[in-house]
């Protein structure tokens, strides 16, 4: 179960900083999570790789000025949690990741929660 993992404690290994594509997502499974890890320049961000709409892997999707776009219907999710506009309805899982010595660490207990800002799928 997803919750049990992030409320155990403990920092999860995930993946090494070098192998994530700047300007691109990557699908991590890892303690019964599917995550969607997206690096941006020196940021890494991480969600639920599950779309709330219709569950459309969001690692896929493209990413553009901080957000990546559901590959399936458009919907957008701003990756740094900040609300940019539009209404905030269905909310993606956000998890707090930091890169220590060259890896990818999923910090327990440490989710969030991110707004979508845009329901038009833009351009
Ligand atoms: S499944 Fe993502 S917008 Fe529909």
């Amino acid at each position: 179960m997803a919750l049990d993992v992030v409320t155990t404690g403990a920092a999860i290994p995930l993946v090494a900083f070098d192998e994530l594509a700047d300007g691109a997502g990557r699908r991590i499974r890892a303690g019964g999570l599917d995550i969607a890890l997206f690096r941006i320049g020196a940021d890494v961000y991480a969600i639920d790789d599950s779309c709330p709409h219709r569950g459309a892997c969001l690692s896929v999707g493209r990413v553009e000025n901080g957000r990546v776009r559901c590959p399936a219907h458009g919907l957008w999710f701003d990756l740094r949690g900040e609300t940019s506009g539009g209404p905030a309805t269905l909310p993606v899982h956000r998890y707090q990741v930091e890169v220590v010595d060259g890896v990818v660490m999923l910090r327990a207990g440490a989710s969030g929660v991110a707004s979508p800002i845009s329901l038009s799928g833009g351009t």
